[in-house]
């Protein structure tokens, strides 16, 4: 018995949700075939579209899926088959989609024995592995879908959001990696009380914004004090892609996840269409090789 999977690609932070929000894509990400074996254990077979590691404790999908076996009592082991589409470092959420996947295929194959909900702390391990830090804002939204928020990690609150119909996220991938570990150095480990108050604000905003179908709540939500001024300067024409985004009808645009990726926030698709093909226009001038994704919310 096998299954196969669509791992989709995620926004993490949405600016004013550093670790705790993400939200999940509907037509990017990656393939995965969990296929049960007699032979225990987790091996995996084949990783096509990217140069990672096959053995199991080096692999984030590896890495995830050991940890949940761990607490399981099982006569059979799994085989993982890994196809590539989101590239590493891109902010999109690769690894998450990996770790998701795979502890998502075993549960499948196992008769459920986890909710989806229950299955993000054993995700969260891979994301441990591959950026140093178990957070958990793309890999609760690869498994439940929409938006979600990790509302405590110690413990463990996983909160789906609700969100209105007509959003839509446009994310462009300048063609750079940069890695989570190194997106996080730079941070800081303390926040003024004052960046707190306003990050807090935002946070509820956006919250309240998606429940009540606000789009211009959303948007003058969409704002981050503490992370962006720090990271934005690693990712090749940010203020340029954000001001592109703006002016184009979107209601916030931010970095997605650690970056280099740029997300915007829109209401339909035809406004997400054309802030794709703007922020398209801005790396074509200025020759940096991009992917671009626009995507519904679900
Ligand atoms: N919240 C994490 C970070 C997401 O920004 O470092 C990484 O994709």
């Amino acid at each position: 018995t096998e299954i196969k999977l669509f791992c989709p690609a995620t926004i993490a932070n949405l600016s004013c949700g550093f670790d705790v929000l993400g939200l999940c894509l509907d037509n990017a990400g990656d393939e995965m075939i969990v296929r049960k074996v007699d032979q225990k254990g987790v091996r995996i077979t084949k990783i096509i579209g990217a140069d990672l590691p096959l053995e199991t404790e080096k692999n984030v999908a590896g890495v995830a899926a050991l940890a949940m076996l761990a607490t399981l009592e099982v006569d059979c082991g799994f085989e993982i088959e890994i196809y590539k589409h989101i590239k590493a470092g891109s902010g999109i959420g690769s690894s998450a989609a990996s770790a998701a996947g795979a502890v998502f295929g075993i549960n499948e194959l196992l008769g459920k024995p986890y909710s989806r909900k229950d299955l993000v702390q054993f995700a969260m391990q891979g994301e441990k592995l591959a950026s140093g830090n178990a957070h958990a804002d793309n890999v609760a939204p690869a498994l439940l879908g929409g938006f979600t928020l990790v509302r405590s990690y110690h413990p463990l609150d996983i909160i789906r959001i609700d969100s209105p119909e007509e959003l839509f996220a446009t994310v462009v991938h300048p063609q750079i990696e940069l890695k989570t570990s190194d997106a996080r150095s730079v941070l800081k480990q303390t926040v003024s009380l004052k960046s707190a108050i306003m990050q807090w604000g935002n946070v509820g905003g956006l919250i309240a914004g998606l429940y009540t179908k606000d789009y211009d709540l959303i948007g003058r939500s969409l704002h981050d004090e503490i992370v962006e001024p720090l990271r934005s300067v690693l990712i090749p024409g940010f203020d340029l892609i954000k001001q592109t985004a703006l002016e184009n009808g979107a209601l916030g645009s931010g970095i997605s996840g650690s970056g280099p990726s740029i997300f915007a926030l829109s209401r339909g698709k035809n406004t997400a269409d054309q802030i794709a093909k703007a922020m398209s226009d801005v790396y074509e001038k200025m020759n940096l090789p991009y992917e671009i994704h626009v995507s519904k919310i679900n």
